[in-house]
């Protein structure tokens, strides 16, 4: 795991859409997201390609970290890789003092759920309705970094 570098923006565009078959990022997203916080995307990288990223970022005041992605590849997925890249992120954002990290989830994936449940985040416990448009609907899960 490491940060990102400029090279991997063509492995990370075909990472991201690996993971995200059904709302993968534009290139011009990605490569923004690079240029203004690229210090807020980790990879996993075997030396020859990548597994899985994350991105995040802290809003304007710093006291909440959003998790825009957290991701990894179908065929490493169950080997702890994602408990890893969701551990770094959280070190990096207490690290920058962040007192609430933030993430959406879609209520049905129970992968992803279990997850962040198990490192401590919990749900508003409502379901935010057309969320990112009409149809796709987002959980809110949050933990108090302190
Ligand atoms: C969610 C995701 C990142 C998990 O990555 P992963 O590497 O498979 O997860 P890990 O192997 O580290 O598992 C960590 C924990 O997640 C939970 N988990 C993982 N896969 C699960 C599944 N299929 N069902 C239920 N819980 C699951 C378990 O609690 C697991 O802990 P355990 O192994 O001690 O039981 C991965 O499934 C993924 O990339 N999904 C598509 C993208 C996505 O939905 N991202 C999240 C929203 S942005």
């Amino acid at each position: 795991m490491r940060g990102v570098t400029e090279p991997d923006l063509p492995e990370l565009l075909r990472v991201d859409r690996e993971v995200f078959p059904d709302d993968p990022y534009p290139y011009f997203v990605l490569r923004a997201h690079m240029e203004v916080h690229g210090d807020s995307i980790l990879v996993l990288d075997d030396g020859q390609r990548l597994h899985g990223y994350a991105l995040f970022l802290t809003v304007s005041d710093g006291c909440i970290g959003w998790i825009l992605s957290l991701g990894v590849a179908p065929e490493r997925r169950g080997a702890g890789l994602g408990r890893r890249l969701l551990l770094e992120v959280l070190r990096h954002l207490r690290e920058r003092r962040v007192h609430e990290a933030r993430t959406t989830v879609e209520p049905t994936n129970a992968a992803a759920i279990t997850l962040y449940q198990s490192l401590g985040f919990s749900s508003e416990g409502t379901v935010r309705r057309d969320y990112l448009e009409p149809g796709q609907d987002r959980v809110i899960m949050k933990l108090v970094l302190g």
